[in-house]
């Protein structure tokens, strides 16, 4: 019976363990150029235990830039503090994915040097608010973007993918979750266009293939995932026709033979993810619904059932830098703290302890 505990080949890259880290944003990288730190190479290290970590959500460009704070992969600087991340993270013998996020209509003008409203597939408007340098702010009515922007914008995401591979990435994940830029692309309440890029279902995919396209291209298929969250509303999605929609994608991206599909699952959605990962050849991330608690050690069990082949934990990661010891030996499990999950400094950052 296979375990979580054993290696697994991701398209060419070996994994010590089907035990990934989720992506998870932690806003500590250092202002004004959004360089990646220090503190955040120590905290990626500590983790390196996990079979795979995926990165925090990095933005491609400046505009696809959401919250305070969050690393970019669009600057030499930002490729270079990258580099003492991968680099410690491959000197405690783990591999990082970097996930690229473009957060669309999540985001705020004052997030912009140039004060620039964030863009989006349509001009509406999320409802809430994003946390920015004074704290947090309403969103604002986005700006819709042009086709020729749009076309600009999926290279951001391979040139951010190629400066993945250069900073020292193993493979980048394309955020299709969790209601940015991609979601908002597949979902009918963001997306209301009329053009090639909206209405039916094929025009609703087609931001979501075109990146995963342009990706693949850059840096190779082997080196590629997708992650995506059917039926989560967050951020103000409104999905119609999700079933059809997330298998139209799937089926589309299918003959690229990207290494991963991660899907994220908001809500008790199994159905789903299973029939989506019927439909494609690469190995399967799972990040499980589990209402009202992080995945954790009821979860093992996913692997050995063949449910997924790989298991991704949130929380659970971020507060135990050697989950994957802690799970084996059945716990115990330091408790996350909320409160320092989003900005800070190394508490609640690199200072959860690991066991003996
Ligand atoms: C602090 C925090 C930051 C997160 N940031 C991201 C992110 O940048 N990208 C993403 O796809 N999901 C993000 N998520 C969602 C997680 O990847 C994961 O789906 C969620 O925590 C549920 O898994 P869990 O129960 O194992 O924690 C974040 C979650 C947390 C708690």
């Amino acid at each position: 019976m296979t375990t979580a505990f054993d290696p697994i080949d991701l398209a060419g890259t070996r994994l010590a363990n089907r035990i990934a880290m989720a992506p998870m944003t932690r806003n500590r990288a250092a202002a004004p150029g959004m360089v990646p730190t220090d503190a955040m190479a120590a905290y990626y290290a500590q983790r390196a235990s996990g079979g795979l970590l995926i990165s925090e959500g990095i933005q491609p460009s400046a505009i696809g830039q959401g919250y305070a704070y969050t690393p970019g992969l669009h600057s030499a600087d930002q490729v270079a503090g990258w580099r003492k991340v991968t680099d410690a993270v491959h000197a405690a013998g783990g591999r990082i994915f970097a996930q690229i996020m473009h957060s669309g209509r999540i985001g705020h003008p004052s997030l912009q040097a140039d004060g620039q409203v964030p863009v989006a597939p349509s001009a509406i408007a999320a409802p809430g608010q994003t946390f920015t340098y004074e704290g947090p702010k309403d969103l604002v009515v986005p700006r819709e973007l042009t086709e020729a922007e749009i076309n600009d914008t999926i290279a951001d995401y391979s040139s951010a993918a190629r400066n993945a591979i250069d900073a020292g990435f193993d493979g980048v994940e394309i955020h299709g979750a969790n209601g940015y830029l991609i979601h908002q692309f597949l979902a009918t309440g963001s997306n209301q266009r009329t053009d090639a890029w909206g209405g039916s279902v094929d025009n609703r995919i087609r931001f979501a293939v075109e990146v995963a396209t342009a990706v693949t291209d850059a840096i190779g298929a082997h080196r590629t995932g997708l992650r995506v969250s059917p039926t989560n509303t967050f951020n103000g999605i409104a999905e119609e026709g999700t079933e059809a929609t997330y298998r139209a994608l799937i089926d589309a991206i299918a003959p690229l033979g990207l290494a991963y599909l991660h899907v994220c699952e908001a809500g008790p959605i199994r159905d789903i993810s299973t029939d989506l990962r019927k439909r494609f050849d690469g190995a399967f991330i799972l990040n499980p619904y589990t209402p009202d608690r992080p995945t954790g050690l009821d979860e093992l069990s996913l692997i050995e059932d063949g449910t997924a082949d790989i298991l991704a934990y949130g929380i659970a990661f971020l507060a135990n830098p050697d989950l994957p010891a802690r799970l084996a030996a059945g716990g115990p499990f330091n408790e996350a703290d909320p409160s320092t999950f989003y900005g800070g400094d190394e508490r609640g950052f690199t200072d959860y302890p690991a066991l003996g």
